[in-house]
């Protein structure tokens, strides 16, 4: 079968063009002799390898040069612990605004924790939407607030950093890192899983102000230290060492092809496709209001909920893969990460213009 349009949340789509350059470095790592996977990550090949994946995500996200850059591992889901642990003392709390699924995981971890309590809370509107700055008030007592900047599973995204009232602020970037502007100075720690828009499962990016490698607590088991991590280089232990390479292609790709800001373009041109399709007829049901839409994650439904399975398997035969929205969502979700090109939603629309045009 020739490559699918692969419309999968994560691990997601890469360019391929990284593909095939880590088909050629598999069995001889840059003339070393020793393949991708083979390489000791205390040699100076592998060092060169993270190096350059650092210095490239500090130009590419403009990060203040006294801010710490860490690649770990355990995916965000460790995040969800390891920032309460390194952040909050014993008896502090923290805030979180609660815009889905992954926040809500981190709420609940951060109480396993220490403590915390949401600030907002979308469920009832079935998170359908991120709040305004109006809508929610930082507790007094509180050290951070934390957000998820694009909510996966229910399609939404904030378009404005939240006003943390000037409290640090955490934020969960899995799934729109380097596909959209980040102000990155605006945050004390933004982390992310890089298996959508950045390379495979296996590396999180961690990235920390002064302020939060200044206020971590010390006496924590070295893994889940932040400043052990960046005494040893994000290697106190073995790295991800394959993660780390494939992270630094991606990379390299975005760089090559105008860094975050080309990124951006390319994923609003894709959504903006996408959208106008599913707004232009009632056939189709969005599930984010306007102004809380995703431009990484479209999530809709048929209206006519009897037609999912039919839509999901045709798609599949047409090599549209991924489509299926996440099981608490239901409905359609197409993820249009960094690596999805622009000719897969057209197929996707051409598709959805066809079964429309079959069903109604
Ligand atoms: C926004 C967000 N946060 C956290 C996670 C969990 O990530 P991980 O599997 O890397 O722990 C995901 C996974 O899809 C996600 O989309």
């Amino acid at each position: 079968m020739p490559r699918a349009h692969n419309f999968g949340a994560g691990p997601a789509v890469l360019p391929l063009e990284v593909v095939e350059s880590c088909k050629k470095q598999l069995a001889n790592l840059e003339g070393s002799g020793l393949g991708l996977m083979e390489t000791s990550h205390r040699s100076g090949t592998f060092q060169s390898v993270i190096d350059e994946a650092i210095s490239r995500l500090r130009s590419l996200l403009s990060i203040p040069p006294d801010y710490t850059v860490l690649l770990l591992q355990g995916g965000a889901s460790l995040q969800f612990h390891m920032v309460p642990l390194n952040l909050l003392a014993e008896g502090e709390v923290a805030d979180v605004i609660v815009t889905g699924k992954w926040s809500q995981n981190a709420l609940t971890e951060l109480n396993k924790i220490r403590g915390g309590s949401s600030i907002w809370d979308g469920e009832g509107g079935g998170f359908c939407m991120v709040p305004s700055a109006s809508d929610y008030h930082p507790t007094e007592d509180s050290v951070y607030v934390h957000y998820t900047s694009n909510n996966t599973i229910y399609g939404t995204q904030f378009k404005q950093v939240p006003n943390s009232q000037g409290k640090p602020l955490v934020v969960d970037a899995s799934s729109d890192i380097c596909g959209v502007p980040l102000d990155v100075a605006a945050h004390d720690v933004i982390y992310a899983g890089a298996q959508k828009n950045l390379g495979p499962s296996g590396v999180t990016v961690c990235i920390l102000s002064p302020w939060a490698i200044e206020k971590a607590n010390s006496n924590l088991p070295s893994m889940l230290d932040y400043r052990t991590q960046k005494e040893k280089g994000s290697m106190f232990n073995t790295p991800n060492t394959y993660g780390i390479f494939v992270l630094r292609e991606v990379l390299r790709w975005i760089d090559a092809n105008g860094g975050v800001e080309g990124a951006h373009r390319r994923n609003r041109d894709k959504a903006a496709l996408i959208y106008s399709e599913i707004d232009s007829s009632p056939f189709w049901a969005p599930h984010a209001e306007v102004g809380s839409r995703s431009i990484m994650n479209a999530t809709f439904r048929l209206v006519d909920e009897s037609l999912l399975e039919p839509f999901i398997n045709e798609a599949e035969e047409l090599g549209l893969k991924g489509l299926r929205g996440h099981r608490i969502v239901g409905g359609i979700r197409a993820s249009m990460y960094n690596g999805l090109e622009l000719g897969s939603v057209e197929r996707l629309v051409g598709f959805m213009r066809d079964f429309e045009a079959r069903h109604s």
